[in-house]
């Protein structure tokens, strides 16, 4: 059943600012975009700082959209808006608390993924002051800040090839990511995918499998989709890294393989509504996971977005999977309190 109305909770951003929080505005589009196709009611609001409460005055039968992002370098905003729609009790969208809580700490995920006989990329937590894991795990490697997303942090040089050039990434990523543990990986050398998912009646529905090319790159640059490539608009590497859809009756095995994972990590990260996984290839051709994105971009161009056309949504059917995805984990939380207080 549709909503009376949605009210799209987003971040409030400046066009010309931060390109990773400017980003907002295209999903904004794209949700109402969905909604008018829907011809359900909306009123887009934008919430300072997270502060949900102050912004949002939901009415009975509302759901929320929930397009709050944290910025660059406080992580924790995201959840903590999270936090403020799971406390006021209404329905919202995506990913519940928990599993953004996991989502984010992609230390906790990475475990996690492992204990269940996931392949991640070789690695772990890093301490520049006490660099043992370099003994473990093979150059070269690269540096990321455990809590942030959109290639905060992957700018310059992320992958290093000498310990002293490790653990000078790890000082710097210290300082510019306080209270944030470090993630060194190896850096897989292969090829890399984003497979996204949409929750219809219950059940996720893998998307074909995108793979990120990166076309003519000199042989000594990392291919990676670091914060130039993600966000600076004219980089090299920007221009020349395309997203293209995997040929599943080509490689069936490696799509087939590449779609299990990622139905795998949709049901052990507990993610709801929408989600999309990033993996790479290693040496030897096997799928690792990157990261689970809870809530990821999910703008017209967004991978999500073009993959889900590709197999029949429209912007408006998955809007409103996403929507019906909310209206069950509110039925769902509701039942639990029923329970809790019987
Ligand atoms: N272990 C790795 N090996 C090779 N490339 C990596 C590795 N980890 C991250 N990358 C590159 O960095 C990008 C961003 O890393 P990711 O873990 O997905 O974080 P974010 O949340 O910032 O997207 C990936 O899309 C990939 O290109
Ligand atoms: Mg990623």
């Amino acid at each position: 059943m549709m909503p009376k109305r949605v009210l799209i909770a987003h971040t409030d951003v400046a066009p010309d600012g931060d390109p990773s929080m400017a980003d907002v505005l295209d999903e904004v589009c794209c949700v109402e975009k969905g909604l008018e196709e829907l011809s359900v009611p909306f009123e887009t609001i934008p919430v300072a700082a997270g502060r949900a409460w102050e912004a949002l005055e939901p009415e009975d039968d509302d759901i929320i959209f929930n397009l709050l992002e944290a910025p660059p370098g406080r992580p924790l905003l995201q959840i903590a808006a999270a936090g403020v729609l799971e406390l006021l009790g209404v329905p919202y969208t995506g990913s519940r608390l928990a599993s953004l809580v996991l989502t984010t700490d992609k230390l906790s995920t990475r475990a996690l993924l492992a204990s269940e006989g996931i392949a991640v990329a070789p690695g772990g937590r890093f301490d520049p002051e006490d660099p043992r894991l370099l003994d473990r795990v093979s150059a070269p490697w690269i540096l990321k800040a455990g809590f942030e997303d959109a290639s905060v942090g992957l700018d310059g040089e992320p992958v290093v090839r000498t310990r002293e050039a490790a653990v000078a990434r790890g000082r710097q990523l210290i300082e510019r990511f306080p209270g944030q543990p470090i993630v060194l990986e190896h850096y897989l050398p292969g090829r890399e995918f984003n497979v996204g998912v949409v929750e219809v009646d219950g059940d996720p529905v893998i998307l074909p499998v995108a793979e990120m090319t990166f076309i003519d790159y000199p042989d000594d640059m990392p291919r990676i989709v670091g914060w130039e490539a993600k966000w600076i608009e004219g980089h090299f590497s920007y221009d020349q890294t395309e997203r293209a859809f995997t040929d599943e009756e080509k490689e069936p095995e490696l799509v087939a393989t590449i779609r299990e994972i990622t139905r795998r990590c949709w049901a052990i990260t507990g993610a709801s509504g929408y989600a999309r996984v990033d993996l790479r290839l290693d040496e030897a051709g096997v799928p690792c996971v990157l990261e689970v994105n809870a809530n990821p971009c999910i703008s017209e161009g967004s991978g999500l977005m073009v993959a889900a056309v590709r197999v029949g949504f429209t912007v408006g059917s998955v809007i409103a999977s996403v929507l019906q995805a909310a209206q069950r984990a509110h039925q769902a939380s509701d039942h639990q309190l029923a329970v809790q207080s019987a």
